[in-house]
């Protein structure tokens, strides 16, 4: 039996207290609606800079009604210190994922960027000291790779950071393992690569590729591409990042005050990634002229391409990616499908 499967058992068998920060978002939706299928308890907190309500009421149609009770929701926000200290009390597991993302956002507005993701995180960190919780994970990113050539990305050797954004990412870090040595406040860094799946938004100026380009496809629009196309990532399905997030959660303290990357361990190209996306799309029986994507200009801050290195968080902590990029992709254009039908219909 896998870890992960190990752990979700010995989860049901003896729930414990959550808090998600966050979970109105695209992978705070999905962690709490593992959590709450798990019998878990969730506090939530989120102030809906970029999340939405539609997202928590996605999870509370897929879960029991009992299930769905075992969920205390605080609409708030992780820069007030009040708050963060009132989320935190009686949780044992804090899964903190609230922050402003986007590294073009970052560009335009980095004083938003820094207060979001640096105040906002200390406040938590601090929040979670005092009410001493069992565990704190938190969303680090990739982007802290920077200019680093090396591929694939292995935890210790990062680059030049390219964004406001990145440079957030990394304080996190740096503040984890600060705590650590001054406090001996324990915690674990996931560093996400490119995660996508059911509920990442669509919609407006900084939204992430691929829920873009499907929702482009399924209306008949353009599918815009920065550059060539030949830029790759390590696109990482959502369900991967969930069980990271279990695992590093209930990690035992040798594992803790460290940094992981949470990935596939794959590279997809951007014309790879329309391709697998239409010919998806299509499986589900959409009907889909071909796609002929409009190349613009590289973007600032972006890398060529990027690929973990999973080989620490899989010795570490038993991780075994679920899905790979074409299953996850299987996923991702069914629930858009879905969707589509249900606002059609
Ligand atoms: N999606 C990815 O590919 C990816 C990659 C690397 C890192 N991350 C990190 O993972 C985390 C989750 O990202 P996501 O893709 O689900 O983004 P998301 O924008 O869907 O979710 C972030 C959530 O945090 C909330 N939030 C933001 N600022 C807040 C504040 N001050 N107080 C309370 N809530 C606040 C937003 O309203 C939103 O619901 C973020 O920390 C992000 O930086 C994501």
């Amino acid at each position: 039996m896998t870890r992960y499967n190990s752990i979700k058992q010995q989860l049901a068998a003896a729930p414990k207290t959550w808090l998600v920060t966050g979970v109105a978002g695209f992978i705070g939706s999905n962690l709490l609606e593992t959590l709450l299928k798990l019998d878990q308890t969730v506090v939530g907190l989120d102030n809906f800079s970029t999340g939405y309500q539609h997202n928590l009421d996605e999870v509370q149609a897929l879960v029991a009604a009992e299930q769905w009770a075992r969920f205390r929701f605080t609409s708030g926000d992780i820069c007030d210190l009040e708050t963060c200290h009132s989320s935190v009390a009686g949780v044992d597991f804090v899964l903190h994922q609230a922050a402003l993302g986007s590294v073009p956002r970052s560009i335009e507005d980095p004083i938003r960027t820094n207060r979001n993701n640096i105040d906002g995180f200390l406040n938590l960190l601090v929040a979670s000291r005092d009410a001493e919780v069992t565990s704190f994970t938190y969303a680090a990113s990739s982007s802290t790779y920077g200019d680093h050539p090396g591929l694939p990305k292995v935890e210790a050797n990062i680059g030049n950071l390219l964004s406001p954004y990145a440079v957030t990412k990394y304080v996190n870090e740096l503040y984890a393992d600060v705590f650590a040595r001054s406090y001996g406040f324990n915690s674990i860094g996931l560093r996400y690569f490119n995660v996508f799946g059911p509920r990442q938004d669509p919609n407006g100026a900084y939204a992430a590729v691929i829920p873009k380009w499907i929702t482009a496809m399924l209306a008949g629009e353009t599918v815009f591409v920065y550059g060539d196309g030949q830029t790759s990532r390590d696109f990482c399905y959502v369900d991967n990042a969930v069980q990271a997030n279990l695992l590093a959660a209930t990690a035992s303290s040798e594992h803790k005050n460290e940094i992981y990357n949470v990935a596939v361990g794959d590279r997809t190209s951007l014309l790879e990634l329309i391709e697998l996306s239409h010919s998806a799309l299509t499986s589900h029986g959409a009907e889909l002229a071909p796609v002929e994507p409009v190349h613009q200009d590289f973007r600032a801050g972006d890398v060529r391409h990027s690929q973990a290195d999973i080989a620490k968080i899989s010795e570490s902590l038993g991780y075994v990616p679920s899905y790979d990029i074409r299953q996850g992709i299987q996923q991702t254009t069914f629930w858009h499908v879905q969707r589509e039908s249900c606002n059609t219909h």
